[in-house]
């Protein structure tokens, strides 16, 4: 009894009104109507035919299959034999082996980090390598592995079936491997690999420390010679097989039972129009499985049972019991609404599981059953390569392009780490202790990822072709105990770092350039050389910079008794044509005269907006460029002398992402920033409509957007050292320039500058920001770092895919931050209804997730989790690919579902259901 469980929805139920059913009835019919219409979207899909030569179209699904080349780089392409092709699909026609490795692997992608997803493997053997050892004598068996976690044993026992192999899991990464693992018992193969995302909603018990390994899935008392069903029919291709029993009789209807894209489980309506009831009118229906015959290691057992009535107005009510136990009582199925009853916690474990339907009371009809799935649970194997060893050797496998099956964790599973590569293990992580590349065939110079590896006792590159010299940081590796460096085209000296390192085995012949260390080579002298040329550098500039310094002091000093008020529009100024021209302009890095601003600007004619610091006002310098000259408000809070320095290093940041500034004017009290002219305005102009442009028109404009100002930030934090904080990003500080690209503006300022007429915010204290953008950490702490830009920028990502500003009036009128709203949207809605309605094209809902999920962290509390923003360039890159793979099969006019959204405020139940429990 206490192993068993309801639907959450079932018992949410009895709280809502009939007018919510209405609704609910009303969305089920626009989706029924929708589904007529238009097939389900294979976006996301990742179909590989391992083994095939081509890329082809599946003739019974429509659904596109990849060759596997760009998954692997091991194995034997080969077919089955001919015998067994005439009933097999195209994919299970063709398999690859792996007769030389241990481990072979896959590498799925891309993938949607932290979502759902079904993944699924099919073995068909077919005597393909004229061994016949698939027979009953000798099963052929291997190990299946998806990324660190035991998945369970391959058991080939019948040449001619075609086996497959399920699991639900949520993505732990940007990729997931699949690993066939030779275990002595005959060589391993695959015939087809199959990748769906599912919605997070789907299969509550799948989470990040629990996935499903499927069982059964049975479409129950299906028509008489049916076939499995899967996409089109699922949505998401789970594969539906008929089942039937001596004993059960099928009962079919014609009306469609369709799921609620909200439901836990959406059995096809294809699926739950065929049930079963008892024969001969039997009050009892039985069935039962053994669990070793379901050839899992886990005893955590899920079971699924799917319902619907197909006759109006009676009364079928049964009780179900499991192994002898009552597992729901009196229960009543819907009339043509799919319903199901679930375990939320496993059943009890058991050797076999016995389930009865047993008539109840008043039932005038058998019970039935429409359709069931069984899973067991297991735990995510919790160990993993520590990050910064991974990520260095999967950077050598790219960079030496090496020919291995270098795919999946490197240092697990703990029996089968990447060949070449040895590990130790402590708990859940795992380190590199030895890399062998000896004879590998790399070329070019050591890469610095060779000294990432904190913890390598032993790393061997003999005979290779690695040129260059022998960097100095291996020296510092401390755990280090033998280096070969045998055999190669190593050039300069040995670094004494080396040399003398204490317990350091260390190999070096067969290196013609190389000079052993103490003599004095022609290496050396030329590091002499370009020393002594940096000093002659230093120098010359440092003087050029105190002559430099002088000029403009003297040229301030005049100009400085030439005072001016501050800027009125109606101040009419001769404009002295020849004196503009008498100095020709540097472009970059001026500092202008008031009077020349007056010019500039044509006495301040035209305003261009109202910034944080003051009005702006539109230019155009004397060759015709147009500039936007910003006049700050007169309470810097610094000295002058403070400001002008600061002034001095913003004109020299460059970057295709930052608005230029090309000059500045500081006269008297009056202080103004010369900047070149954005002609779009700001990215919030054009969310907000104001500005009206096809700027925002497609995610992918948005997407473009977003990358253009993560790599300004980028920039900001990278290039300066120290890094140049920006302290108030915002979409008003997103420029776009005419070609639509984004520029970020006002950086360096805030540090210089209070925010007088800016913030609102009720208790303000010397934080400075903008409401909606400021990281709470900071606000809370007051200590500032690149990542309170970072959590700044997610806001911005936020409102490019939602539209909402970044303050959010919600329902019940009280305020909350866009972040707060996304949340708590995302954790009962589908993502759908988060996305600006005003995209007007199709966009691909796997790049938004990406980038949702992007901002989600970008905005964590915790700085520490959040990405860089060089990741963070890193990962809308990934996301635009996404998008682009998407539009262009848009525009090669696939055919696209229109996904009916309907917003909830809050979660509706899915199902009919029994008001008694
Ligand atoms: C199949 O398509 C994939 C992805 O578009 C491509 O990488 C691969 O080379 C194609 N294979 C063949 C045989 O054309
Ligand atoms: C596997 O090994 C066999 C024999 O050692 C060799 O002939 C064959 O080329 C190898 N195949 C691959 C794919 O490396
Ligand atoms: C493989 O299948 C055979 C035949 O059904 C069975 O005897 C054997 O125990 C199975 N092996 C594994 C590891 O499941
Ligand atoms: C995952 O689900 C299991 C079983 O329902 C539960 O014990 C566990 O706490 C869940 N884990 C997370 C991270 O929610
Ligand atoms: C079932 O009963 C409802 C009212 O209880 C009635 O409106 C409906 O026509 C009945 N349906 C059939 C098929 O008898
Ligand atoms: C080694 O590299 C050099 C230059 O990169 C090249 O000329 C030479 O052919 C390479 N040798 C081998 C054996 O690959
Ligand atoms: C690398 O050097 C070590 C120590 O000198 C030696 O034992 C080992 O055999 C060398 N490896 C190769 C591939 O030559």
């Amino acid at each position: 009894m206490h192993a068993m469980g309801i639907s959450n929805a079932r018992i949410f139920f009895l709280f809502y009104s009939s007018k919510m059913l209405f609704w609910l009835f009303l969305l089920l019919e626009i989706i029924a109507v929708a589904k007529v219409h238009s097939q389900p979207s294979t976006q996301g899909f990742i179909s590989i035919d391992c083994g095939g030569s081509t890329n082809y179209t599946d003739a019974t699904t429509g659904i596109p299959y990849l060759t596997d080349d760009p998954f692997t780089d091991d194995g034997v392409n080969s077919q089955v034999a001919s015998g067994y092709r005439s009933s097999s699909s195209q994919g299970e026609q063709t398999l690859r082996s792996f007769p030389n490795a241990t481990r072979s692997c896959y590498a799925l992608k891309p993938v949607i980090k932290n979502r759902k997803y079904l993944l699924r493997g099919t073995f068909k053997y077919g005597n393909y390598d004229g061994q016949n050892s698939a027979n009953t004598v000798r099963p052929l068996q291997f190990d299946l592995y998806f990324d660190a976690n035991f998945w369970r044993t391959v058991n080939i026992t019948d040449p001619s079936y075609a086996f497959w192999y399920e699991v639900l899991a949520v993505a732990m990464a940007d990729s997931v491997s699949v690993c066939l693992v030779n275990t002595g018992s005959g060589t391993p193969f695959i015939s087809v690999l199959e990748f769906r995302p599912i919605p997070d909603v789907m299969y509550p018990a799948v989470n990040t420390t629990q996935f499903l390994i499927t069982n059964m899935r049975c479409n129950v008392g299906p028509p008489l010679n049916s076939v499995s069903v899967r996409y089109p029919q699922d949505s998401y291709d789970r594969l539906w097989e008929a089942w039937t029993a001596n004993g059960f009789t099928e009962i079919t209807t014609d009306e469609s039972i369709d799921s609620s894209t909200n439901s836990h489980f959406q059995p096809p309506s294809i699926v739950m129009q065929s049930a079963a009831t008892p024969s001969d009118n039997s009050s009892v229906m039985e069935f039962w499985w053994y669990h070793s015959s379901l050839g899992i290691s886990g005893n955590d057992e899920y079971v699924n049972l799917f319902f619907s009535e197909f006759t109006p107005n009676t009364t079928r009510t049964f009780n179900i019991y499991l192994n002898d136990y009552f597992w729901y009582s009196n229960y009543t199925p819907p009339y043509l609404i799919p319903d199901y009853i679930y375990n939320d916690r496993p059943n009890t474990p058991s050797q076999q599981y016995r389930w009865a339907l047993n008539s109840s009371g008043l039932s005038s009809l058998p019970p039935i059953l429409n359709a069931m799935e069984v899973f067991t649970a297991m735990q995510f194997d919790p160990l993993e390569t520590n990050t910064n060893d991974a990520d260095a050797i999967n950077d050598i496998k790219e960079l030496y392009r090496i020919k291995r099956s270098w795919i999946g964790d490197p240092c697990v599973p703990q029996q089968y780490p990447w060949d070449g590569v040895n590990c130790s293990y402590e708990t859940n992580t795992a380190r590199i202790i030895s890399i062998n590349l000896s004879s590998s065939a790399l070329s070019g110079s050591i890469s610095s990822s060779f000294h990432m590896f904190a913890a390598i006792k032993y790393l061997d590159l003999s005979y290779n072709n690695l040129t260059g010299p022998i960097p100095d940081a291996l020296g510092a590796l401390s755990s280090l105990q033998i280096l070969n460096l045998t055999g190669n085209n190593l050039t300069g000296t040995i670094p004494s770092s080396l040399l003398h390192k204490q317990n350091l085995v260390f190999s070096h012949g067969g290196n013609p350039n190389l000079c052993p260390g103490g003599t004095s080579c022609g290496e050396e002298k030329k590091k002499h050389s370009s020393a002594a040329i940096i000093v002659i550098i230093c120098i010359v500039s440092v003087v050029l910079l105190i002559v430099a310094i002088i000029i403009v002091w003297t040229v301030i000093k005049k100009r400085g008794s030439s005072r001016t008020t501050y800027p009125e529009q109606n101040i009419v100024q001769p404009i002295k044509e020849n004196n503009a021209q008498e100095s020709p302009l540097p472009i970059e890095n001026r500092v202008f005269a008031y009077k020349e601003l007056e010019i500039v600007t044509n006495n301040f004619k035209k305003q261009l907006g109202k910034g944080g610091f003051g009005p702006v006002f539109h230019g155009y310098l004397q060759n015709n460029v147009q500039v936007a000259v910003k006049m700050l408000s007169q309470s810097s809070s610094q000295g002058m002398k403070e400001f002008r320095a600061e002034i001095q290093n913003l004109t020299r940041i460059h970057h295709k992402n930052l608005v230029s500034l090309l000059g500045y004017c500081m006269e008297g009290d009056i202080l103004a920033l010369v900047y070149e002219y954005m002609p779009q305005g700001t990215l919030q102009d054009h969310l907000t409509g104001k500005f009206h442009s096809e700027a925002t028109y497609s995610w992918g404009r948005r997407l473009n957007i977003a990358i253009g100002a993560a790599q300004g930030l980028e920039y900001l934090h990278t290039a300066c050292n120290p890094p140049l904080i920006h302290r108030d990003v915002k979409s008003s500080n997103i420029l776009l320039s005419e070609s639509l690209e984004a520029k970020v503006a006002d950086f360096g300022l805030s540090k210089s500058f209070n925010m007088d007429n800016r913030t609102q915010m009720p208790n303000a204290s010397a934080v400075v920001g903008t409401p909606g953008y400021i990281d709470p950490e900071y606000s809370s702490s007051n200590q500032i770092s690149e990542k309170s830009d970072v959590y700044s920028f997610g806001v911005i990502i936020l409102e490019l895919i939602t539209g909402q500003p970044p303050v959010v009036r919600a329902m019940n009128s009280n305020a909350i931050s866009l972040v707060q709203w996304v949340r708590q949207r995302l954790a009962k809605e589908d993502i759908e209804n988060i996305v600006d309605r005003n995209l007007r094209m199709g966009h691909d809902i796997n790049s938004i997730w990406k980038a949702v999920d992007l901002a989600l962290r970008c905005t964590e509390l915790d700085h520490r989790q959040r990405p860089t923003m060089a990741h963070a360039v890193k990962e809308l890159n990934e996301s635009l690919e996404l998008e682009c793979a998407y539009s262009g099969d848009f525009s090669t006019g696939r055919s696209q579902t229109n996904t009916i959204s309907v917003a909830f405020e809050v979660e509706p139940p899915p199902f009919f259901a029994p008001g008694a429990r």
